[in-house]
């Protein structure tokens, strides 16, 4: 191992990933005076919060009366009160300030006629607590994400911020129960760096990459989740796993909820309006797992479009060409590109696709990570934000344009808390060789691989999996057969191919490195869904029709060593932050 000559690197803080979350916390860490190192494995801008559409949520009040209030108990609601509702107020309470932030850093969000950020309605938000939808998304007509990151990424290199592109992390540096840094490959020269922090920031999104379809791009990976079980850390409520609505039938490709939120909505092949059925009131704009469910029911019970009726329609051709070229030229551009449809005059063939992934890295609200041994206690060096962290403001379901204010408000709350913790300078512990050496030798153990399993078979096999057994709706019989077979391409890289042994941009391995990741997420995601027996936003069990909250109001966590799995639960959190809110307690979830 030691073959391999260490660059050294010394930050006040690391932040791993510089999608929105990352970029956030990297500008405020910045603004703070710390000394800042961002590390992503793509370019910035290439992050996949770029592909963030319809919007970002904040009670601002734009378009009629709103209250961060309406905003939290939606929150709950759609969580199907499996959220924290401390860290939901404190999401919803600082979600306008948040937003506010955004558009002073120069976001160019779409204009109401008297120059206010635009905002439309998005699924699962009403006013009055549950009574009216409400237009709370804030929008950069269906490209938010790809502005909010140019914007940020601005922002960071004029804060200074010092990145390091293109450099894939192998494994936390970990001594005596706390983060120290970590070990990153350098992709365009082959070089191995050693990057030693007081803290470090994990922001490397979701790992919707473990199924075959999802609207996900290729480097959702989950990195940064796998890094944590590596370090014996758990994941939290890995078994909801967020089904999109409307995905591009056959490429998977993102609709944005924005289409519905403008006034689209999907037909059977019998023409019907079958949302109605399913959610009167809110229809079109229920809640995802709710959506995205009568969609299924639809299809299996044979009303899907097309040859094999195994899709469904999504119109927007009623609406104003003028409305669709403003304020949904995205979805109209990826219509053309992936379906050959005309927005304007045809429907869209939409599916339920994986979309996000609600599991992640447990943290509190100041973003620090959490595990569990008999109470919650902090690992000290270590955060998580963005779709890798589990706040939990999510909870089983997560609602549209609730994913992108949780990048900015908990990449600044990162960005406050390191700067409470960390005196900028302080000097750095030594670490010793042999911790170094445990992360370099995973990879040089993957790199050697002389065996006869391709990666891409194996994650094929992995995704198929995931896929088929693990899907929208779940039984114990799929469940089982699913823990049972996602082991089977783990134990396959026992002997694993990779060709290329070179160490300047070999994809060979950076996709075997990538596969290692997304199949610890794949085996704990499989194994806390088989041992959730109940039914609750996105974990839908047709032999546990019911949410059960005397057992499961509690949060999943899930450790992996091998493909060996420790499933324990902690309780869901029953207070509030302030006296400006109460405790919503639980009731039945309908739209
Ligand atoms: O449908 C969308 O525009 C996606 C938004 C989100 O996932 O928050």
């Amino acid at each position: 191992m030691s073959s391999y000559k260490i660059i050294e690197h010394e930050y006040d803080v690391v932040v791993l990933g510089a999608g929105g979350a990352g970029l956030r916390a990297a500008v405020g860490l910045s603004e703070a005076g710390l000394k800042t190192a961002c590390i992503s494995k793509v370019f910035p801008t290439r992050s996949h919060t770029s592909a963030a559409q319809g919007g970002i949520s904040a009670a601002l009040g734009n378009m009629g009366e709103d209250d961060w209030r309406w905003h939290m108990y939606d929150t709950v609601k759609g969580s199907d009160w499996l959220g924290d509702q401390d860290c939901i107020e404190y999401l919803c309470k600082e979600a306008p300030r948040a937003v506010l932030e955004l558009e002073r850093y120069g976001v160019p969000f779409s204009r109401t006629k008297d120059g206010k950020i635009y905002q439309r309605p998005f699924g699962g938000m009403t006013k009055n607590y549950g009574n009216e939808t409400v237009q709370r998304t804030c929008a950069a007509a269906d490209r938010t994400g790809h502005a909010i990151l140019h914007t940020m990424y601005g922002q960071a290199l004029k804060h200074n911020t010092e990145f390091f592109i293109e450099y894939f992390a192998l494994d936390l540096l970990m001594k005596n129960g706390e983060c120290k840094g970590l070990i990153a490959w350098n992709l365009n020269d082959g070089t191995i760096h050693r990057f030693r922090a007081h803290i470090t920031i994990i922001a490397t999104g979701g790992y919707g990459k473990t199924y075959y379809s999802s609207t996900s791009a290729h480097t959702c990976t989950g990195d940064g989740n796998a890094m944590v079980l590596r370090a014996g850390l758990p994941l939290q409520d890995m078994e909801f796993v967020q089904f999109h609505p409307t995905g591009i039938y056959g490429h998977g490709t993102l609709i944005s909820e924005g289409v519905r939120g403008e006034g689209g909505y999907l037909l059977n092949s019998k023409g019907e309006r079958f949302m109605e059925r399913y959610a009167p009131k809110a229809k079109d704009l229920a809640s995802r797992d709710v959506v995205s469910r009568s969609i299924a029911v639809e299809i299996n019970e044979g009303r899907g479009v097309g040859k094999e009726k195994d899709h469904v329609h999504l119109h927007l051709n009623h609406l104003d060409p003028k409305v669709i070229e403003q304020r949904l030229p995205g979805i109209s551009e990826s219509s053309r590109l992936f379906a050959d449809v005309d927005v304007t005059k045809e429907p869209i063939p939409v599916v339920p696709t994986v979309h996000y992934n609600m599991g992640g890295i447990p943290t509190n609200y100041k973003a620090e990570v959490i595990t569990v041994d008999g109470s919650e206690k902090t690992v000290p060096g270590l955060m998580a934000i963005g779709e890798a962290a589990c706040v939990s403001v999510h909870g089983a379901n997560r609602l549209g344009s609730n994913s992108l204010i949780d990048l900015v408000v908990f990449g600044r709350a990162a960005a406050k808390r390191a700067a409470e913790l960390v005196k900028t300078g302080t000097p750095h512990e030594e670490i010793s060789k042999t911790e170094t050496d445990k992360c370099l030798y995973r990879f040089e153990k993957l790199r050697n691989g002389n065996g006869e399993n391709r990666t891409a078979d194996l994650r094929l096999a992995m995704q198929k999996t995931m896929q088929s057994k693990c899907a929208v709706f779940r039984t114990e019989k799929t469940l089982k057969e699913g823990v049972q077979e996602i082991r089977k391409p783990f134990e396959g890289m026992d002997s694993i191919s990779v060709k290329d042994k070179s160490l300047i941009f070999n994809t060979d391995l950076v996709e075997t490195l990538e596969f290692d990741n997304l199949i610890r997420q794949a085996i704990v995601t499989i194994d806390s869904a088989y041992e959730r027996k109940e039914s609750r936003g996105a974990h839908a069990r047709e032999d546990y029709p019911k949410r059960d909250d005397n057992s499961f109001m509690n949060h999943t966590l899930s450790w992996c060593k091998g493909s060996e799995t420790k499933i324990s639960y902690r309780p869901v959190h029953k207070t509030t932050l302030s006296n400006d809110v109460q405790y919503f307690p639980p009731q039945e979830r309908v739209y």
